[in-house]
């Protein structure tokens, strides 16, 4: 089968809607036609200042996420970043590979180090797509192999421009050192590539950018999360149409129903003609709370069993290990490293 690879931050103490449809239910679907590995990068996690006792719970909670969605450890190969080295040492040598221009083009740069405060930015949010690009290309199937596998990285809208950089260092990589890295090919959601925010309906939803009203939390309690979706901001008129230009709260709101209840936009256009917002927005609200409150439930439950998830990224590390330490052999004797013998 095709490989997959993706990875998310545990950078809050719950994953978004926007991480949901953008991403995670594309990698619980993929790991059934995919050799599926997943990881949660919390070496990005400290590109920006963090808390380290905060850091360890939240990467914890966000596993404990990744299976009461579905993942199956069986399945998917499921593990965290730090374990496995070789993301850190690979990321050194496609940072040799890449120019400092073509890193301070990332806009995703731009945005998080004009927000960074008084601590200033770190060379590591510099350098982030290089890690990211590494995290990809260490599971690159063989390229030479016959009819050669693809590799793919279900994302949302917003990490296209590092997909993009990772192919270009890939086909750099194999243009200096040999057919090494498979071009990995970005799989964006076609509805949900970019949700946005519930206040802002302009801007994406975003764990460091949005504020709590705006922000759906997966494992959010029923309550307020009714509220948000009422509270969610539309405009002055009445009629539940896609309109992305005039009507972006609205269209925000059609997008996320459309693919969390599988119904396309226009008969949802029809359901609701007529019928104004607070009928739309209470069934909305009923469609999120039936997504969510069995993972949150899940998670919960999960959490309890510490020993278990300590089990699961055990295994997942031993199984990411085995691909990632195969794939780094061979760069290091391509770059023209001396073995250790
Ligand atoms: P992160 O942790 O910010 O987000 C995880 C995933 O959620 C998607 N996403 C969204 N999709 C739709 N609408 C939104 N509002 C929205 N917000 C977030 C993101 O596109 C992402 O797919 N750099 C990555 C993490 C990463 C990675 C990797 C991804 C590290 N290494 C290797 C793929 C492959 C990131 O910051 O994701």
């Amino acid at each position: 089968p095709p490989r997959v690879l993706s990875g998310i931050q545990p950078t809050a103490d719950s994953f978004h809607l926007g991480n949901y449809l953008g991403a995670l239910r594309q990698w619980v679907s993929m790991q059934d036609t995919h050799d599926a590995f997943y990881c949660v990068v919390d070496l990005h996690a400290i590109t920006v200042e963090h808390d380290p006792a905060l850091l360890r719970r939240r990467t914890k909670v966000a596993v404990a996420q990744l299976l009461a969605m579905g993942l199956d450890p069986e399945r998917a190969t499921v593990f965290v970043q730090s374990h496995v080295p070789e993301h850190a040492e690979l990321a050194w040598v496609l940072g040799c590979l890449t120019g400092f221009g073509e890193a301070q083009r990332m806009t995703q740069f731009k945005d998080k180090s004009s927000k960074q405060g008084t601590g200033g930015t770190s060379v590591g949010l510099f350098t982030y797509p290089v890690l990211q690009a590494a995290d990809i290309l260490l599971y690159s199937p063989d390229p030479t192999v016959e009819g050669g596998r693809a590799l793919r990285v279900p994302v949302g809208e917003d990490q296209r421009q590092h997909l993009e950089l990772t192919r270009t260092l890939a086909q750099r990589f194999n243009h200096r050192f040999g057919e090494t890295f498979v071009l990995p090919d970005a799989h964006i959601p076609e509805g949900a590539a970019k949700i946005t925010d519930l206040q802002e309906p302009d801007a994406k939803m975003s764990k460091s950018a949005s504020s709590p009203q705006g922000i759906i939390d997966v494992l959010e309690e029923p309550g307020p999360m009714r509220k948000k979706i009422m509270r969610a901001v539309t405009d002055t008129g009445s009629e539940v149409v896609y309109d992305e230009e005039k009507k972006a709260g609205v269209t925000n709101l059609l997008r996320i129903f459309s693919a969390l209840e599988g119904t396309s936009v226009p008969d949802l256009e029809g359901r609701y003609a007529g019928s104004g917002y607070g009928q739309f927005k209470k069934d909305l609200a009923q469609v999120v709370l039936d997504t969510f409150t069995p993972i949150r439930e899940r998670t919960l439950k999960l959490l309890d069993d510490e020993e278990r998830l300590d089990r699961v990224l055990a295994l997942g590390a031993e199984r990411a290990s085995g691909v990632a330490t195969a794939t780094m052999e061979t760069v290091r004797e391509r770059v023209g490293f001396v073995g250790r013998g």
